[in-house]
């Protein structure tokens, strides 16, 4: 642990302001997702804007190769289009014969002195070995211009660990602009997330122009304005107020941002919440609530529970409605899934509903949960007419699934569970580990936010194959995902507040072999990216302070105390005298030190020599 510390200190980036250009001398990587293997080689290649940039076999037009050079340009690279056989290139190659081991979305990258290859087996390899490569470069290099940077010779080979390496977007408690999405679609890009899960339906507004049923848009995409105020603190609806806040996106701008995604190679899956969490349908459409359901509804404009809002199960033109939101959902996102939401349906209306009593009847059903999974399933077999499969929360287990569908396991991990024990594939977001909803730091420090702190060391402890699946089962498990509800998250600039660093160590463990993961190397690298991302643009959360705590017992009774932390550089000190502080005589914590049990310890943590956020204590107990 120590020496990969002691390493990392060393891994500086030397920088020299030449000319019009600085110049930089890279010593050692710092790539997330760690990727599978890395060997350092003696020497180096300095790129400049003399370096040509070569595709072969993979023409220049092709979405990857325009990409790439753009990007390059953009870095203010002079990317003329070279030959790898007799200019020193950065050159491109997508392998004649496939390489197994690097499959779908693997790549390789040698650096040598005579140049740079990236190597594949297919284009969406080649974008995440320039990916890679992006990551080899001074962490300004998007806003700064160089006039050389010197790259170690090294190997890299690469590819990810799971298939659906996920991040959610609420846009239904927050809206976002087309410009925002774009942003969020460059973010899963530098880190190699490829699953774009957008919630575009919810109680608090509906996010997408469906022609047939205007009044959606009309009326379910709009509430009254509380945006100035945080989430709970709005006064009700005046009356006679107008509906300000909100929007939903056109069908052009859904094709763009489509598009968008899958230029980086990522797949949209949309969200349509059925049968609950649909307080604006029934803003916009009345008739679609339970017969005996006679509820002003409008669309949310805070807090909302229990979230009684259903659509009727027993109701024909709801189905239809369904069925031709699907037909208009369909042609826009050319990936295999749609999401079809099932969470948190409260079914009391449907216990006194005549009609869904009369269809719980009719169909012989045993209750109304598996009255819900009837109306999931009636809309599965409808999709995959189309060839559509679909997915949903872990509630969709209640009444039964088929064969087909595909659970978010969101309540813990046993949805997934479950559904691997019967076949069916899963995707891990359990809220301890995947909900950047939650406060990651102290909350007294924080803007509000949805829960108890999920801190980026253990969003890092996130691993997505629970012990004791079988091999077979443990293979239903598609991968994980990060999702940011947006309740208290107001705008974008404030969903990359929630969602970064969080979103790298998701990806670290998506992506990563376990055995690569490491997590005193990931926190050094954390220095690069926060760098990184703050010179892209992002906003990113500083780090929480309250130190790790770790116990062990020793044969005499007593307690070892160690404590880890957060963020690189922080100085932890701490003393059984209530006065850590540095200046109150607290002691520098440097291993860990015996204490007899209910002793209670303080810390104060230091970056900079700077004293962070308060005294935390912790009264040392036996497990
Ligand atoms: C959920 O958080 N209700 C899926
Ligand atoms: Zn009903």
């Amino acid at each position: 642990m120590k020496k990969t510390y002691q390493i990392l200190l060393c891994a500086l980036i030397t920088f020299v302001v030449a000319g019009c250009g600085k110049t930089a001398k890279v010593d050692t990587l710092s790539i997330v997702p760690e990727p599978v293997y890395v060997n350092m080689k003696e020497g180096n290649f300095t790129i400049s804007n003399q370096t040509k940039i070569a595709f072969e076999n993979i023409g220049q037009n092709t979405t990857t190769a325009k990409y790439i050079t753009k990007t390059m340009r953009q870095m203010h690279m002079r990317t003329a289009i070279g030959n790898a056989a007799t200019d020193q290139c950065v050159s491109f190659l997508l392998n004649d014969s496939i390489n197994i081991e690097l499959g779908e979305e693997g790549y390789m990258i040698e650096v040598q002195p005579t140049g740079i290859r990236i190597t594949a087996n297919t284009e969406t390899g080649l974008f995440y070995g320039f990916q890679t490569l992006m990551q080899m470069l001074p962490d300004d290099i998007s806003s700064e211009r160089y006039k050389k940077i010197t790259l170690p010779c090294c190997t890299i080979l690469d590819y990810p660990r799971f298939e659906w390496r996920g991040s959610h977007l609420d846009v239904s408690r927050h809206f976002f602009t087309v410009k925002d999405i774009k942003k969020h679609l460059d973010l899963m890009a530098t880190y190699k997330l490829n699953k774009f899960h957008w919630h575009l339906t919810d109680d608090h507004g509906w996010r997408i122009e469906i022609e047939k049923y205007p009044l959606l848009n009309d009326v379910g995409s709009w509430r009254v304005d509380r945006a100035d105020v945080a989430w709970g603190e709005g006064e009700p609806a005046h009356e006679g107020e107008e509906n300000r806040y909100g929007g939903f996106y056109k069908k052009e701008e859904i094709k763009e941002i489509v598009e968008y995604a899958a230029q980086r190679h990522i797949d949209v899956i949309p969200e349509i919440e059925i049968p609950g969490h649909c307080s604006e349908i029934l803003a916009a459409y009345p008739h679609m609530a339970c017969a005996n359901d006679d509820t002003t509804y409008q669309v949310q404009i805070g807090p909302y529970w229990p979230p009684r809002a259903i659509l009727c199960g027993g109701n024909d033109s709801v189905m239809q409605f369904l069925y031709d939101v699907m037909d208009e959902i369909i042609p826009l996102f050319p990936y295999q899934y749609i999401h079809i939401g099932g969470d948190e349906a409260v079914k009391s209306n449907w216990e006194r509903c005549p009609r869904c009593q009369a269809r719980i009847k009719e169909l012989g059903l045993e209750n109304e949960d598996q009255l819900q999974s009837w109306m999931i399933m009636e809309v599965e077999k409808y999709l995959q007419l189309q060839g559509k499969q679909i997915i949903g929360w872990d509630e969709i287990l209640d009444g039964g699934v088929s064969s087909h569908a595909t659970v978010m396991s969101w309540q813990g991990m046993k949805g997934a569970v479950k559904a691997a024990q019967h076949g069916n594939h899963a995707i891990m977001t359990p809220t301890d580990y995947c909900y950047f909803d939650y406060y990651q730091g102290n909350p007294n420090f924080c803007p509000p936010a949805m829960n108890h702190p999920l801190p980026l060391y253990k969003v890092y402890q996130f691993e997505p194959i629970p012990a004791g699946l079988t091999t077979e089962q443990a293979r239903c498990i598609l991968g994980g995902q990060a999702n940011l509800w947006t309740e208290y998250v107001n705008d974008y600039h404030h969903a990359e507040y929630m969602l970064l660093p969080r979103l790298c160590a998701m990806a670290e463990c998506l992506w990563s072999p376990a055995d690569r993961k490491n997590w005193p190397l990931f926190r050094s690298k954390m220095v690069h990216h926060k760098a990184r991302l703050t010179h892209m643009g992002y906003n990113v959360f500083e780090g929480y302070f309250k130190p790790v705590l770790f116990t062990s017992q020793n044969n005499d009774g007593t307690l070892n105390v160690g404590f880890d932390w957060e963020v690189e550089g922080t100085e932890i000190y701490y003393s059984t005298q209530g006065t850590p502080e540095k200046e109150k005589g607290g002691i520098r914590y440097t291993e860990p030190f015996q204490v007899k049990p209910g002793t209670v310890v303080s810390t104060a943590s230091y970056l900079n020599g700077e004293l962070k956020e308060e005294v935390y204590t912790f009264t040392i107990e036996k497990k």
